[in-house]
């Protein structure tokens, strides 16, 4: 049986990983998976997240099952962070899963079972495993303009005319900030206007948020998925915890379901439930107990958003010096987008070929459509990067 499989093709960011691991250069940069690190290359557990770990070490009394979806302290507390007071509790369900990953899983899960006929829009480019996700599942895609490939920001009038072609009860994904992998991200009018024709087409919004606090704050970076729930009467979102509390294997995700009204919720609330006891039954909780330990304590929430505003104005600084960095070295403004783009990622505009010199020559690892991550630099590794841009003829 066994011998019937076909080889898969491998996801490019692990692959790159272990292309990193196995390059034996002591001057290799890692600029490729999407993991925060901090001036010393290392990715540190958050104060709070480790305070709360110290108390959860005393307080924890079982490690008996907790419930299907999860546990419900830790919906509220990220209802309340990603939705605000938005919607009212009756519309909402949820589904705790193993990482934003595993909440998209269950989302597209979801889809396929209420509607087999929609059509998943997403933008392109996008996070490779968006794609590979839906393919996997089986659920007809389609993609939208995103991004102006001379100007780097978002090709606004290309994105509504592809979104004008969505048909009622398709399914539209957007990164709810922080694009994934461009950097480039829609301002609040253009939310606005994303938000007004989907509701004209009939469509329903998937946000995927991973990154809320990476951009301009959490409260900004809430903005869309926020009007959106004010506007639509359905909007299904996978929460990630993974970097804004630094857990990543901890795999703590979370699906918000957003429903007509309390009926509509119960149901969906069921079929999330059997969803994740037909995959996995119970969802991993030591990072959920975390999440919620910090977000109910005053003091460590303070501390938390504190150290993630810390990162986040660390990232801004390492865009700015780098585009100060290629200003220098080109003698020209090509490359100033890196400091008006926000999250972890930009792409360059680099060929896969220069992509495959700055690693092949230079040991500069980044992600084959020039995808950077932003918190893999340092004040020794900008003036290195921006030197062999250039070198490779970026
Ligand atoms: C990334 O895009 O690098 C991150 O989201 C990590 C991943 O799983 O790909």
């Amino acid at each position: 049986m066994l011998e019937n499989l076909t080889q898969q093709p491998p996801d490019k960011i692990i692959m790159l990983s272990g292309m990193f691991r196995a390059d034996e250069r002591p001057e290799k940069i890692d600029l490729g998976v999407g993991v925060y690190k901090d001036a010393n290359g290392n990715t540190p557990i958050m104060r709070a997240v480790k305070k709360a770990e110290q108390l959860l070490w005393d307080a924890e009394t079982t490690k008996s099952y907790t419930a299907l979806i999860g546990d419900g302290g830790f919906h509220k507390v990220m209802a309340d962070l990603v939705l605000g007071d938005t919607v009212a509790a009756e519309r909402l369900s949820f589904a705790h899963a193993p990482g934003g990953t595993g909440a998209i899983r269950q989302i597209l899960e979801l889809i396929k079972v209420a509607s087999p006929h929609a059509t998943i829009w997403m933008s392109d480019p996008t996070w490779p495993n968006h794609p590979a996700m839906v393919k996997g599942v089986g659920i007809p895609m389609k993609t939208y303009a995103y991004l102006d490939d001379e100007t780097r920001t978002v090709d606004f009038a290309g994105m509504m005319a592809d979104l004008g072609q969505v048909n009622a009860g398709d399914v539209v994904i957007l990164h709810g900030c922080c694009h994934n992998p461009t950097g480039a991200n829609l301002n609040q009018t253009q939310w606005q206007q994303v938000a007004d024709l989907l509701l004209e087409r009939g469509a329903i919004p998937f946000v995927d948020i991973a990154y809320q606090g990476f951009g301009d704050g959490l409260v900004a970076d809430a903005y869309g998925v926020r009007l959106l729930a004010q506007k639509f009467p359905e909007l299904l979102i996978s929460a990630s915890c993974s970097k804004n509390f630094g857990i990543y294997r901890e795999r703590c995700g979370l699906v918000i379901a957003v429903s007509k009204d309390a009926a509509g919720s119960a149901l969906t609330q069921g079929m999330l439930s059997s969803l994740n006891r037909l995959n996995f039954s119970f969802p991993p909780d030591h990072g959920a107990r975390l999440v919620t330990m910090v977000l109910n304590d005053p003091e460590l929430r303070a501390d938390w958003e504190a150290e993630l505003e810390e990162v986040r104005n660390s990232m801004l600084g390492l865009r700015q010096k780098l585009a100060d960095a290629l200003r220098t070295e080109t003698g020209s403004d090509r490359y100033g987008f890196i400091a008006e783009h926000r999250g972890m990622f930009s792409r360059l505009g680099l060929s896969e070929e220069q992509v495959a010199k700055l690693r092949e020559d230079h040991a500069i690892y980044m992600i084959g459509d020039s995808r950077f991550n932003v918190a893999g630099l340092s004040d020794k590794v900008i003036p290195i990067l921006a030197k062999a841009i250039v070198a490779v003829g970026g």
